[in-house]
């Protein structure tokens, strides 16, 4: 499974890069705006600190204007996927590309319905939002296991990205239905490592081991 982390800041996924845990970055006008960089700026840098695919959201809504925004969102860098809305434009536009061999990532997700429609379209990524899916009294997870079902039943490529996650457990999740990809914002990244049984068992690990008085590396 895929880690990509949910952000446009900086700061936080070169922390989190250096985990050697994160496969990619996904990023959304709402998280430019958050981060207070220009658009082109920080893609750029993203792009340069991570090998992997970087979400690039476009910001028109119709099929003309996504084609002149990616024209220039592409150019950024070699490892750009492409975030379209799930409209018919969108999809028109994500046609459009993966016959070019581009990757695309197609957000806003909310049905099994739109997820077929993306996975026809040749989709590198489809992105249900689970978090949402949940803020408004959905089982995200649900939906989840419908796409992984239906794209298992026609071998279909699309990477299923499970996008808006809010906390570990939709990590776990996601992995035990099988989703190829999660993006997560550094914090729940940090959460998923801690336990309190692994901070209290290595405070007595150290403390034991200073009363040995020994030293490893002289
Ligand atoms: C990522 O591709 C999505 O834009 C993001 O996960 C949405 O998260 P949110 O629902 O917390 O804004």
């Amino acid at each position: 499974m895929k880690f990509f982390l949910d952000t446009a800041e900086i700061d936080e996924i070169r922390e989190m890069a250096a985990t050697g845990l994160v496969d990619g970055v996904t990023t959304n006008p709402s998280l430019i705006l958050k981060s207070g960089r220009d658009y082109f700026e920080v893609t750029k840098e993203i792009c340069d600190l991570i090998d992997g695919p970087v979400s690039a959201e476009v910001a028109a809504t119709d099929y003309d204007g996504m084609l002149r925004e990616a024209a220039h969102i592409y150019d950024i860098a070699d490892n750009i996927a492409l975030k379209v809305p799930l409209t018919v434009d969108g999809l028109r536009a994500c046609k459009h590309f993966t016959d070019q061999g581009k990757m695309v990532n197609v957000t806003l997700c909310f049905s099994s319905a739109q997820a077929l429609l993306a996975a026809k379209a040749g989709a590198t990524f489809i992105s249900p939002f689970v978090g949402r899916h949940d803020d408004v009294g959905f089982d995200g997870m649900q939906l989840i296991e419908d796409i992984r079902l239906i794209y298992d039943n026609y071998q279909f490529a699309t990477q299923i990205l499970v996008a808006s996650t809010r906390h570990p457990i939709h990590i776990v999740e996601s992995a035990r239905i099988g989703a190829d990809v999660v993006t997560l914002p550094a914090k729940v990244l940090r959460q998923m490592f801690n336990h309190p049984l692994t901070a209290n068992g290595l405070a007595a690990f150290v403390s034991d081991w200073e009363k040995t008085g020994q030293t490893i590396a002289k």
